[in-house]
C-alpha cells in the first residue's frame, strides 16, 4: 500500500539535528516549503510525487505536518468532574478541592466503580477525538487507581486501549487513609514491578516530595526506565534540579518554575513538557514558555487530558494557546507536538517528523500551519495517516483522498 500526497502548499521539516531532539533555539530553521510526500509500506518512503500509488491525497491549499504525538495524558479515567470546574471558576482552589475528597480521589472512586468495558468505551471515544485532532501517538498514564490493584488493572486498561507508552504514576495522589510516607512503599513496589514503559511522580504540597522523586528516581534508573515528573504546577518546590539530579527525561507543567531553576533546566538534557491547556483551564500561571525556548531547552507541549486540570484532547488547540500564551512561532509549537515530544516517549527513531525511513504518520491540514493557532478552537486536520494507512478524514474532505 502506497500513499500519495500531493501538491502540498506545506510540508513541514526539521533540520538534520546532531541530537534525537531538536533544540527550541534551532526552531527557526524548520522549513515548510511546497512540497509532496509519499508514504509506502507504512513509512515515509520520499518526497517526489508517486504516479502509481495506491491512494492519492490532494492537499493543494493545506499543509502537511507529522502526526501529533501526545505525550502527558491521563487516560484511563471513568466519568468527569464538571461540577469541580464550576466551583474552581467560581474561585475555589484546586488544593481546596483536593482536601475535600474531591480531584483524584473523587476520580480514583469513579474509576473503582466502573467496569472495565465502561471505562474502555469512554476513554476509546476520547481516543477517536483525538485522532480526528491529528494524534497518532499517545502516552497514557496510572494514577486513578489509588490502590495496587486498581493501578495494576489501570496498566492494564491502558494497555487495552491502545496507548504507545504506558507510564507508572503511582505517586499520584495519598490514597485517603494512608500518610505519604507509608503509601510511598506500596507506590515504589508497584515501580519496580509493574509491566509500564515509563515512571512519573506527582511532587506537590497536597501530594508527594522531591525526596520522593529521588528514590522513584532510583527505581527507574534500576529497571533503565524514563522517568517523568509533575512538578512546579501550582506552587514552586524546586524540583527541577531535584529531577534532573534523578535522572528525569521531563518535567512537566513548570507554571510556578523558580527563575533560578529556568538555566539549568534548559541546558540539561530534561525536556520541558508545557501543558497549557490545565494553566488556562485551571487560571495557572503561565510557564516561561518564551524563555525557556531562547534559552535553548527541550520544549515540548501536551495536552494532560484529565477529567480534573485539562479535559483538552486536541493539539491543534494546544499549539493555538501556545503560541499565543508563550510568544512561540507556530515552528515552534510543532516541534514541541511532534518530534521532541516522541523523543520524551523515547520514540523519536521511528516517529516525530517526516523523514525516510520513519513511521508514516502524517497529517494534512486543511490551510496552511499559521491558520493553526489564528483560527483559535476549530479543528483544521482534514486526513490524518498512520502508519501508512488513512485512519481518518473528515467528511467534507473527502474530496481530497482518491483511490486508484
Ligand atoms: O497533571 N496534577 C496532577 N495530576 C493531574 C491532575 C489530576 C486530576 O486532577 O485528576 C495533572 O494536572
Ligand atoms: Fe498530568
Amino acid at each position: 500500500m502506497s500513499v500519495s500526497v500531493r501538491h502540498a502548499d506545506q510540508l513541514v521539516r526539521f533540520p538534520a539535528a546532531r541530537t534525537p531532539y531538536l533544540r527550541h533555539d534551532r526552531a527557526a530553521e524548520i522549513e515548510s516549503g511546497a512540497g509532496e510526500l509519499t508514504i509506502a509500506d507504512g513509512v515515509v518512503a520520499g518526497f517526489e510525487a508517486d504516479r502509481d500509488a495506491d491512494v492519492v491525497i490532494d492537499a493543494s491549499g493545506g499543509a502537511v505536518v507529522p502526526g501529533f504525538v501526545d505525550c502527558h495524558t491521563h487516560l484511563p479515567f471513568a466519568g468527569w468532574r464538571a461540577q469541580e470546574y464550576a466551583q474552581k471558576v467560581a474561585g475555589v482552589a484546586y488544593e481546596q478541592i483536593a482536601r475535600a475528597g474531591g480531584g483524584i480521589a473523587a476520580s480514583a472512586a469513579a474509576l473503582r466503580a466502573a467496569g472495565d468495558e465502561d471505562v474502555l468505551r469512554q476513554a476509546g471515544a476520547i481516543r477517536a477525538e483525538m485522532l480526528a485532532h491529528g494524534t497518532t501517538t499517545f502516552e497514557a498514564k496510572t494514577g486513578y487507581g489509588l490502590s495496587p490493584e486498581q493501578e495494576l488493572r489501570a496498566v492494564r486498561l491502558a494497555r487495552s486501549l491502545g496507548a504507545d507508552v504506558v507510564t507508572g504514576l503511582f505517586a499520584h495522589a495519598v490514597p485517603p487513609g494512608f500518610d505519604a510516607d507509608a503509601w510511598m512503599e506500596s507506590a515504589e513496589q508497584l515501580a519496580r514491578d509493574a509491566d509500564v514503559d515509563a515512571l512519573d511522580v506527582y511532587v506537590e504540597s497536597m501530594a508527594f516530595r522531591n525526596a520522593d522523586l529521588e528514590r522513584l528516581g532510583e527505581i527507574a534508573r534500576q529497571r533503565g526506565l524514563p522517568l517523568r515528573a509533575h512538578v512546579e504546577q501550582f506552587n514552586s518546590n524546586r524540583s527541577v534540579p531535584v529531577a534532573i539530579a534523578a535522572g528525569a527525561r521531563s518535567v512537566d507543567h513548570l507554571a510556578c518554575l523558580h527563575p533560578d531553576d529556568r538555566g539549568e533546566l534548559a541546558a540539561s538534557e530534561c525536556a520541558a513538557v508545557l501543558l497549557p491547556g490545565a494553566e488556562f483551564l485551571g487560571d495557572e500561571r503561565v510557564a516561561p514558555g518564551r524563555a525557556l525556548a531562547d534559552a535553548g531547552a527541550i520544549c515540548v507541549l501536551a495536552t494532560d487530558c484529565n477529567p480534573g486540570t485539562s479535559t483538552v484532547v486536541s493539539m491543534p488547540l494546544v499549539i493555538g494557546l501556545a503560541v499565543r500564551r508563550y510568544r512561540w512561532t507556530v515552528q515552534e509549537a510543532l516541534l514541541a507536538s511532534t518530534l521532541n515530544a516522541a523523543w520524551v516517549l523515547g520514540l523519536e527513531r521511528e516517529r516525530g517528523s517526516l523523514d525516510v525511513g520513519k513511521r508514516g504518520d502524517a497529517v494534512v491540514l486543511d490551510g496552511p500551519i499559521e491558520q493553526l493557532p489564528y483560527r483559535f478552537g476549530r479543528n483544521p486536520v482534514a486526513v490524518v495517516i498512520r502508519g501508512g494507512e488513512i485512519v481518518w478524514v473528515r467528511p467534507d474532505q473527502s474530496w481530497r483522498v482518491t483511490p486508484r
